[in-house]
């Protein structure tokens, strides 16, 4: 693909634009008239995400261009601002297998801080300043009150990638002190799920997922025989854990809001993005179940290591700042994950 065809709109660098959260903001940043330049090394995506953006978009995939390209590379970065005039970042690329991380520390952290220290170099010999970073709930560790405000305290990290999120907002908070012209929002994602309605483009995880809803919806195609439930005897209404799911499209507008709000400011700013209402596993597992029409088998397992028993976000900040809110819920979110994974029951692959 080649680069973006400049016509006075904001130019907006996608790191792992083709990856899951990447991809449904890629869509709603065309959608809204802006550029999108994806760098992505399609170590976690495929390619074939962009054919379905473009059937979403239509005209819009004009002001769409890809670069495969490790967000590492200086000379590809470098490269790649030289040719689009990118006056903002959103930096998604990242591994992000939780027990991964853990098994493989010096992967995650060389991935995770190499890639946004060698961005901020870029971003800085091209002066440019703004930067949307990809941080999540993780930070917030296991919390001492709900909901979780961004006001409410750091705490240790679990696991070495909940560690790189920690250490990569610290990255970008002393670099707004350095330089008071940087203009950073950080975006503490609680657990996005669901897929753009059209059915088009969604979550593909290569082997096993990690997360609860991707392993639901291949129970839910036959891919596997049952859901495993890790621990009933968390303190919660049912004592299975409890999180704020959040669907990827509210998550994908909320990025294009913080842009809009970004705009002619400086410093660092942290919003929470959920919908402050936490779930069940049991009942993602009914509501999914709902969606696709068939009960869902599930067994409980004992809790797994670093598992908190409960979070979930007041997005009060979000919304008297930004004007963003959250529109669905998880009937919603589970129908589209459903929609997504009975179309392309192999991801894009398939
Ligand atoms: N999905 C979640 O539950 C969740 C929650 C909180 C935060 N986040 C963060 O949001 C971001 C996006 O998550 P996602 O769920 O879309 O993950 P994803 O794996 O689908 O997308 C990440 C993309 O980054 C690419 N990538 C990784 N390393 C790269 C590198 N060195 N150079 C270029 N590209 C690289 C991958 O190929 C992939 O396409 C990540 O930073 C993740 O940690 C995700």
């Amino acid at each position: 693909m080649g680069h973006a065809s400049s016509q006075g709109n904001p130019c907006v660098l996608v790191t792992g634009g083709a990856g899951f959260i990447g991809s449904h903001t890629t869509v709603e940043l065309l959608e809204k008239g802006y550029q999108a330049v994806v760098v992505d090394n399609l170590s976690n995506s495929s390619e074939k995400v962009f054919e379905r953006i473009r059937q979403i978009v239509g005209d819009k995939a004009d002001k769409l261009s890809f670069y495969q390209a490790d967000v590492a590379d200086r000379a590809a970065l470098d490269a790649i601002f030289d040719e689009n005039p990118i006056t903002h970042v959103i930096h998604f690329a990242g591994l992000k297998a939780v027990g991964e991380s853990v098994s493989k520390p010096i992967e995650y952290y060389a991935n995770n801080l190499g890639t946004t220290m060698n961005l901020l170099e870029v971003m800085r010999s091209h002066a440019c300043k703004s930067i949307i970073f990809s941080s999540s709930s993780t930070v917030y560790g296991d919390p001492d009150e709900l909901p979780l405000t961004e006001l409410s305290p750091k705490k240790n990290a679990t696991n070495p990638y909940g560690w790189t999120k920690w250490m990569i907002e610290q990255i970008l908070s002393d670099v707004c002190v350095a330089d008071p012209e940087f203009n950073v929002v950080l975006l503490r994602y609680f657990n996005p799920i669901g897929a753009h309605p059209s059915g088009l483009i969604g979550e593909d995880p290569k082997g096993i997922p990690n997360n609860l809803v991707p392993y639901v919806a291949q129970v839910a195609v036959g891919k596997r025989d049952c859901v495993h439930v890790f621990g009933n005897d968390y303190p919660t209404s049912d004592g299975t854990g409890v999180r704020d799911y959040i669907h990827v499209m509210d998550l994908a507008q909320g990025h294009v809001a913080a842009l809009e709000w970004m705009d002619g400011k400086t410093g660092c700013e942290i919003f929470n993005l959920g919908t402050g209402t936490g779930s069940s596993v049991l009942e993602i597992i009914t509501a999914f179940s709902e969606a696709c029409g068939q009960e869902l088998p599930y067994q409980i397992d004992p809790r797994r290591d670093g598992d908190i028993a409960e979070n979930y976000a007041n997005c009060d900040k979000a919304e008297q700042e930004m004007g963003w809110k959250a529109q669905f819920d998880i009937s919603d979110m589970c129908r589209d994950s459903w929609n997504w994974q009975s179309h392309n029951p192999s991801g894009y692959e398939g």
